[in-house]
């Protein structure tokens, strides 16, 4: 009784294990096509370019979409490469194949000319794009066409000096593998890339684009993305409140120094500098070439902002001065406030109040001191108006043009 089951799973072993089908339910065109497969392919070594002198390979590169790493080093480009040679030994007769005309193989069964990505400008640093598997197209004259997939990297020259309006130049280069290499990249289309619908990515939108050609060398092209922040709310955000900051400890000096108003305006503006800079702190990329220019502004105005407060300082101590003063601060005032340059001098200040005991004999020296506050504080604010001007056109980003 146990033979049976033994002859039972000897059968079944040996019908799973066996080559050849009984039964053949291929469609007649499946077969063909199998046929065809069988002995085109061997005849075409795919370690061999098709031609032994130089093949030429058309290509376009389709851009579908990209991105950025998160620490802002690797620009990430999904790219569809559009490739199309000729190779003879992938010919057949349409006649003796049942009138099949094209068949699709992998791009792993044939011959297809290899590209190499340079990584940086020293020639040491490329690498082999290896594609995902793709579909190629064969038609019988030996026409092939693939479009192969893949995530290109690139090490872009980030510079963070605009931050937020900053843009960033991206390049791929491309050439042979080595010097005798057989293949000759040629393009249809003017540009090397087509990127409809794809420049704007996340974070970031592609405002221009450039590609060379090189006729000789190892490198055959490049091309260039230049890529720009999306920045209109962050732009906003960083901008306003420096400037807001800037006008309050220019707009303090206007106050008179006996007042404390003027004093706390400054420690205000100054306390809201280092606020504001936390705030930023987490938006501000921490890898990059250069110091965003509006730290550089925001720095310099806690410099101009503590100027002030010294300046307050110092003022209201001459502003309350009793004693004669000396003869330099006479002539000074004179030259000034006798001539037309007290419609100038603004604001300029009433003479302190003294106490009623000794109102008499001070009076005149109170006005000296007084205006000589007035003069002293008009110039530095005259100064300051000036240093803030040159900041804002020097350090204060703004969005490109292009
Ligand atoms: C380039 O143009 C030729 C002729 O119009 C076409 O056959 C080929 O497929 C094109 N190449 C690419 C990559 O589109
Ligand atoms: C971007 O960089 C490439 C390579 O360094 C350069 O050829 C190209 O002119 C640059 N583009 C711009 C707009 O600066």
């Amino acid at each position: 009784m146990i033979v049976f089951p033994c002859v039972l799973i000897f059968y079944i072993i040996h019908l799973t294990k066996g080559d050849d089908c009984v039964i053949d339910n291929r469609s007649p065109y499946t077969a063909w096509d199998q046929q065809l497969r069988k002995e085109l392919i061997p005849c075409a070594d795919k370690s061999k370019p098709p031609n032994a002198n130089n093949t030429n390979v058309s290509a376009r590169f389709q851009l579908k979409s990209f991105y950025f790493d998160d620490n802002l080093i690797n620009f990430h480009a999904n790219i569809w490469l559009h490739q199309a040679w000729n190779d003879p030994r992938l010919k057949w007769d349409p006649k003796e194949y049942d009138g099949i005309t094209e068949l699709v193989i992998s791009n792993r069964n044939i011959w297809t000319p290899d590209l190499m990505q340079y990584k940086t400008t020293t020639f040491q640093e490329f690498y082999n794009i290896e594609y995902f598997i793709a579909p190629c197209t064969v038609s019988n004259t030996g026409f092939v066409t693939c479009v192969l997939r893949r995530v290109l990297e690139s090490v872009c020259s980030v510079d963070l000096k605009d931050w937020p309006y900053d843009t960033q130049n991206c390049t791929f280069k491309f050439g042979k593998v080595t010097k005798s290499d057989l293949v000759t990249f040629v393009f249809n289309s003017t540009r090397i890339v087509s990127m409809f619908g794809a420049e704007y990515g996340p974070g970031w939108n592609i405002i221009d684009y450039s590609d060379t050609k090189y006729p000789n060398g190892m490198i055959q092209f490049d091309f260039s993305f230049i890529l720009e922040r999306q920045a209109e709310g962050l732009g906003a955000i960083v901008v306003v409140p420096p400037l807001v900051l800037a006008a309050i400890t220019l707009l303090s000096m206007t106050l008179n120094v006996e007042s404390r108003v003027r004093l706390s305006i400054l420690c205000f503006s100054l306390l809201n500098h280092f606020f504001f800079l936390q705030e930023i702190s987490s938006d501000i990329p921490k890898l990059g070439l250069n110091t965003p220019t509006v730290l550089i502004f925001l720095r310099s105005s806690v410099v101009i902002t503590l100027v002030a407060i010294g300046i307050t300082f110092v003022l209201s101590n001459l502003y309350k001065r009793t004693i004669p003063p000396h003869n330099y601060i006479l002539i000074l005032n004179e030259k000034v406030f006798e001539t037309y340059g007290k419609y100038l001098i603004w604001p300029r200040w009433k003479p302190y109040k003294l106490d009623e005991s000794n109102q008499d004999v001070n009076s005149k020296f109170a006005s000296t001191w007084s205006d000589f506050s007035s003069l002293i504080n008009f110039v530095s604010m005259f100064t300051i108006a000036i240093v803030y001007m040159i900041m804002f056109f020097a350090y204060i980003p703004r969005k490109p043009e292009f």
